[in-house]
């Protein structure tokens, strides 16, 4: 071998010697740690499975929570408890997964029936997921078994989960866990399927009242100041359900016919504003069994006023709990309209008892239909079975139907059935196009299979899922049954499953004694721009002139672009008018000459008030899409609408004039607004003129209500005449204090608001004197909003001191009353927005990462903008402030913003010309 060749082989020999080392090393590592590595890999896999869809496995099945909780520590805002849940192991598994967040676990113990030792566990905690990991030193096998958990946590103030509240000085504790905030107060299963028996015991101060979901079985003194209350078991139920309230309260009771005790929790000293709830409830209790054809469940029902409350109201089983303005009344202070509104969310809160409570959703996707649809629905027909004479159906089109259709006209909208990871995603969802549309989809519903129909359904469901879990489309199937119509889920998953709503463009041709209908289906965008890949499935029925009040025509529109009807029998000067009582979720174009013969029926009233808020609501969409002028809205009031009665028919009518007036605040002749608010006035002189200040003795609580919204009107839009008369009311309220000067609590808003428009420091300071000294909360909201309604800008600066002040105004009225100021005019608006973007930080801290008060920040300030310059800013801000919650209530914001720009560029020069001639 040559030198060279020997060098070149030594050195390669030796590169293979060291290669193989390396090898022979590698394996003996890689055969020593191998299982290990498997074994951690597969963990990591299971675990990472198991989180990305947030969801607790279904290997373990809890049936049986023993539930104590300890507050005797309440002033310090900590609390302590044990939970020992009977749950049963379907196959084996090596760790225990659960929600718990927030709560520290000090002890675990597992004892499975088949062995009679116990195993001593410890915990992971998987923070993103709020899940915590509860690991033993064996495997579980299947079979039954006790998991013993001991925790402690904080009471919060972020009004979830196990907060504290505060009334006069004096705290208070109580629970909100819809969706997901139980496993904040208990590690628990926190999922709406796995329901169980919750056997709850609460120790607490002894100079509280302490209630749960189920009645005091046992109440012991335990000689420290504090007593032991065992509550009955509960029926098995969802963890979201689950409450406790301890904190000073009075309260009154009945018993309902069926011998239910009902009672009503007020703050101390204020029992008798529960009568109202109370009497309601009780009426109401009985009309839902026989209505549902089953019991209620529980043998007591109570509700409680919360002074601190995030949401207006909630269900726990057989301890309802409210936001005050939403349960107490005033017999002597109380507006019309709030004890309406207690009324409804009364209904709205027993109807979930057995909707919801007794039958709930497999998982929260189909939340919507308990929420949205069917609660919101129901409680109109239970208010309207105890109240008949408030006529809540009617107005149901005006503040249901019509709130629903402009977010959902919008293209960022969603369908009210959306797929839902996280329960706190559905703060994202929970909003009027969720609650307004899904009650609007079951009003379709129960009116096209008719009342008997839709109420055998549901009683069948309802039997059918007692106690247990459900997905609509098992609802929808029993209302198929009942009505005997196999396609009601094809049409209605066109309204759940897709956004948005049709515009239908109407033709008609007269032939002989018929006449030939064309009609057009399109989805109907705010902006007026066309989006023809959606089609819905649409019952319509018309009425006539001779047929005004019926439904003379049924037409189905099933899904295609264009149908043509030939409707027999029809004279040539009959009129006709689609969507009869305005229950269709659709807008129609009519041609000029089909609207303009529909006016004597709005104007002789021949029409009825739900079909007269119809025309008039479509053709200001049209307007505001531009698919027809804004003088032709504007006329169409004026020569239709002036002998307008109903409050219905008025309230969305002055809900639009308001809106208009705000685009105004942006027009660019400096007259249009003076012009406007002229034009409005005279529009509503002969409502004024019938109703004027004084109330009848004997009249209907609609005309109380539409007087309070019509002084409004016109005091804010500088009516000479209302102005005098609210401020002479004002100032002999601040002359003498006794009653007979106190002003009628109906025409209050509108005394307050017209003095605060135009008002100067002096009336600013009386407004904050008399919220500092008011005595219900429905009081100082009515005071808050008038703070907020000044033009003079150093005033609308102070008033946004006063609502960030949280030693005067509550976490809860924050952003009510920021919102006011926003949409009080152009100035408010931009005082806020500036606000909001100073101390995004404090407000995205105070509102959380999941709480839908957020959300509204952004969908109702920077909404109100009217300008390109204002759509960039907000984009910017966006950009820098990046949070995927609120991705989609930007881009509804910055498409309203884009659509009261378009309303003015589109439609200002006629409307000044209109209002000018
Ligand atoms: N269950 C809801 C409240 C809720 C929904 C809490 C979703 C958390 C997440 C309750 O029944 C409800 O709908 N409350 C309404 C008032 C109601 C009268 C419309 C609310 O709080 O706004
Ligand atoms: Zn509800």
């Amino acid at each position: 071998m040559k030198k060279l060749e020997r060098k070149v082989f030594d050195e390669v020999y030796c590169r293979i010697r060291i290669l193989v080392f390396f090898i022979v090393c590698s394996l003996v590592i890689a055969i020593a740690v191998l299982p290990f590595l498997v074994y951690n890999l597969t963990r990591s896999i299971t675990k990472i499975s198991n989180k990305s869809v947030h969801r607790l496995p279904t290997t373990i099945i809890p049936s049986h929570y023993r539930l104590y909780i300890d507050t005797s520590q309440l002033e310090q805002y900590i609390f302590q408890g044990t939970v020992d849940i009977d749950i049963q192991i379907k196959e084996i598994v090596n760790e225990i997964i659960l929600n718990s967040v927030k709560l520290n676990i000090t002890k675990i113990e597992f004892q499975h029936d088949d062995f009679n030792f116990t195993l001593n566990g410890s915990v992971t905690y998987y923070k993103d997921y709020e899940q915590a990991i509860i690991e033993f030193n064996q495997q579980l096998n299947p079979g039954n078994g006790r998991l013993y958990l001991s925790f402690n946590g904080k009471i919060n103030d972020q009004l979830n989960g196990f907060y504290r509240t505060k009334a006069h000085n004096r705290i208070g504790v109580c629970t909100q866990f819809e969706p997901g905030y139980a496993r904040q107060a208990f590690p628990c299963f926190d999922e709406p399927s796995f329901k169980a028996n919750f056997t709850i015991t609460i120790r607490a101060p002894k100079y509280l009242t302490t209630l749960s979901n189920m009645p005091v079985k046992l109440k012991y003194d335990d000689g420290n100041d504090t007593c032991i209350y065992e509550f009955d078991t509960t029926p098995v139920m969802s963890t979201y359900l689950v409450a406790y309230v301890i904190g000073h309260y009075d309260y009154i009771e009945t018993r309902d016919s069926n011998g239910v005790l009902i009672r009503v929790y007020t703050p101390t000293g204020r029992k008798e504003q529960g009568v109202f709830a109370l009497k309601t409830a009780a009426k109401m209790l009985p009309f839902f069994a026989e209505y549902f054809g089953i019991k209620y469940p529980l043998s007591k029902l109570d509700m409680i006023a919360i002074a601190d409350f995030g949401s207006g109201a909630m269900e726990n089983w057989g301890l309802v709990t409210y936001r005050e303005t939403y349960l107490l009344v005033d017999a002597h202070t109380s507006t019309q309209k709030t004890k309406q509104d207690v009324a409804l969310v009364v209904a709205h809160e027993l109807a979930h008892q057995w909707f919801g409570n007794l039958v709930t959703m497999k998982w929260w996707n189909d939340l919507w239909l308990n929420e949205d649809n069917f609660a919101s629905w129901i409680e109109f027909l239970a208010v309207d079975y105890v109240y008949p004479e408030y006529d809540v159906w009617t107005q149901f089109v005006s503040d249901t139907l019509a709130t629903c259709m402009i977010p959902d006209a919008l293209h960022n909208s969603h369908p009210i059935e959306m797929p839902i990871q996280r329960p706190t995603e559905i703060d994202e969802i929970f909003d009027d196009i969720t609650y307004g549309k899904g009650s609007s989809v079951i009003r379709l519903i129960h009116a096209y299979i008719g009342g008997e129909a839709f109420r055998r359904g549901l009683a069948n469901y309802l039997a059918e899922y007692a106690y247990k879990n459900t997905v609509t489309e098992n609802l929808w199937s029993h209302l198929s049954k009942t009505s005997n119509r196999s396609h009601l889920s094809d049409i209605l998953s066109t309204w759940t499953k897709q956004m948005g709503f049709p515009l239908l463009t109407v033709k008609q041709k007269q032939q002989g004694n018929n006449r030939l209908i064309t009609i057009e289906q399109i989805r109907f965008l705010a902006d007026g721009t066309k989006d023809d890949s959606l089609r819905w499935k649409i019952p319509i029925n018309i009425c006539t002139k001779s047929h005004p009040n019926e439904s003379f025509y049924q037409l189905y529109l099933n899904g295609t672009k264009e149908q043509e009807f030939l409707l027999e029998n029809i004279s040539e000067t009959d009129w006709i008018k689609l969507n009869l009582f305005s229950v269709g979720i659709y807008r129609v174009h009519y041609p000029q000459s089909m609207l303009e013969a529909l006016t004597p029926g709005i104007d002789d009233r021949t029409l009825s008030p739900q079909d007269r808020f119809n025309i008039q609501a479509d053709v200001y969409a049209l307007a505001r899409a531009g698919h027809i002028g804004y003088v032709d809205y504007l006329k169409l009031l004026r020569y239709a609408y002036k002998q307008e009665e109903n409050l219905t028919v008025w309230k969305s009518i002055l809900r639009q004039l308001t809106e208009l007036s705000s685009i105004f605040d942006y027009a660019h002749f400096n007259n249009t607004k003076k012009l406007y608010r002229s034009y409005v006035c005279d529009l509503l002189s002969n409502i004024y003129n019938k109703l004027t200040w004084y109330p009848l003795s004997n009249e209907s609580s609609q005309a109380i209500m539409l007087r309070s919204l019509i002084l409004i009107q016109l005091g804010v839009n500088g009516d000479n005449k209302i102005y005098d008369e609210a401020h002479r009311r004002f100032k002999k309220l601040f002359i003498s204090n006794n009653q007979e000067n106190l002003i009628d609590p109906n025409i209050r808003p509108a005394v307050y608001l017209t003095v605060a428009k135009t008002g100067n420091q002096q009336i600013f300071d009386q407004l904050k004197s008399l919220y500092l000294k008011a005595e219900t909360q429905e009081e100082r909201l009515i005071l808050l909003n008038s703070l907020c309604h000044f033009d003079d800008e150093s005033l609308q600066n102070q008033a946004l001191k006063f609502i960030w002040n949280t030693t005067v105004v509550r976490k809860q009225d924050h952003l009510t009353a920021f919102s006011s100021l926003a949409s009080h005019n152009r100035r408010g608006c931009e005082i806020c927005w500036t606000y909001m973007q100073e101390n995004w930080n404090k407000i995205e801290r105070t509102y959380g990462q999941h709480d839908s008060h957020l959300i509204h920040f952004i969908e109702s300030i920077p909404a109100l903008f009217a300008s390109l310059e204002r759509s960039d800013e907000v984009r910017k801000f966006y950009i820098n402030h990046p949070n995927p919650l609120l991705d989609r209530p930007i881009k509804k914001a910055l498409e309203q913003i884009n659509i009261r720009r378009l309303v003015l560029e589109r439609h200002e020069h006629s409307i000044n010309q209109f209002l000018s001639g």
